[in-house]
């Protein structure tokens, strides 16, 4: 059975003082919740802060990007051991707005993946479909070609360190979000894929959140969909009251298809 993970991206959001504040209320509302991976995505500079926050918690750490090499002349990028340093075991890589406004492609994407497993970082990969691929009937061929590109070349025993988020774009921030029933179809989809790509072993264990305005009221129904594994959550991991009532929802989600 695969354990739930629940993410926060924070985006770019949160000075110091914010995050701290935010994870004073998520260890308040938390409590004991061993039975869901919670990830806290803050900005770069908030990681050092949070890191400590939630040190001796079950809470992890995770970053929202990376650069493929170790170091160099790359100003403005942050290398998977620098992330490691300050004790992040997770990164987000390919978010669709990496890939929309800095031009992230597949072949980047997979270059991030290989690094960050290389230095024992959880690779969060994200794929989805924009609203005009969607209503093209092109969202499983686009989803397809993102997961062979950014996930080409994973040897097989890494792939139980790799999490994949279905995030159709034209959720993300729009309060749009995609039914139950769309997002159950593409991760069956996305799990057939993997099928090929590897086998079916690896198929049925990686993880497979969904993303895409998830809030308190939808997150329950999302999560007891058979191959929905939790949720990369955006704008309401912004708020401890909404994050907690959304990790405890991957803790009891609502009956009806959860295995
Ligand atoms: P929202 O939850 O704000 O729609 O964002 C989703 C997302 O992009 C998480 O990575």
């Amino acid at each position: 059975m695969r354990k739930p993970i629940v993410a926060g991206n924070w985006k770019m959001n949160k000075t110091v003082a914010e995050a701290v504040d935010l994870v004073a209320g998520l260890k308040r509302g938390l409590g004991e919740i061993g039975e869901v991976d919670v990830v806290l995505c803050p900005p770069f500079t908030a990681l050092k802060a949070v890191g400590e926050e939630i040190s001796g918690t079950q809470i992890d750490l995770g970053a929202q990007n990376m650069h493929w090499e170790k170091s160099g002349a790359y100003t403005g990028e942050i290398a998977a051991e620098m992330l490691r340093e300050l004790y992040c075991h997770y990164v987000i890589l390919g978010h669709s707005e990496r890939r929309q406004y800095f031009h992230e492609t597949d072949e980047i994407v997979n270059r991030k993946v290989h690094a960050a497993l290389e230095s024992y970082l959880r690779p969060i990969v994200c794929v989805g479909e924009s609203l005009e691929e969607r209503e093209a009937g092109r969202e499983k061929e686009v989803v397809e070609k993102q997961l062979r590109g950014s996930l080409a070349g994973i040897e097989k025993g890494r792939w139980i360190d790799v999490i994949i988020a279905y995030e159709p774009v034209w959720a993300i921030g729009t309060g749009r979000t995609a039914t139950p029933q769309q997002a159950q179809e593409m991760h069956a989809f996305i799990r057939g894929v993997l099928r090929e790509m590897v086998d079916a072993g690896v198929a049925a264990a990686v993880r497979i959140q969904y993303g895409g305005s998830i809030k308190p009221e939808n997150a329950a129904e999302l999560f007891g969909q058979a191959d929905i594994d939790g949720g990369l959550v955006g704008g309401a991991s912004l708020k401890a009251v909404s994050f907690v009532e959304i990790v405890k929802a991957a803790l009891r989600p609502a009956a009806g298809g959860a295995v």
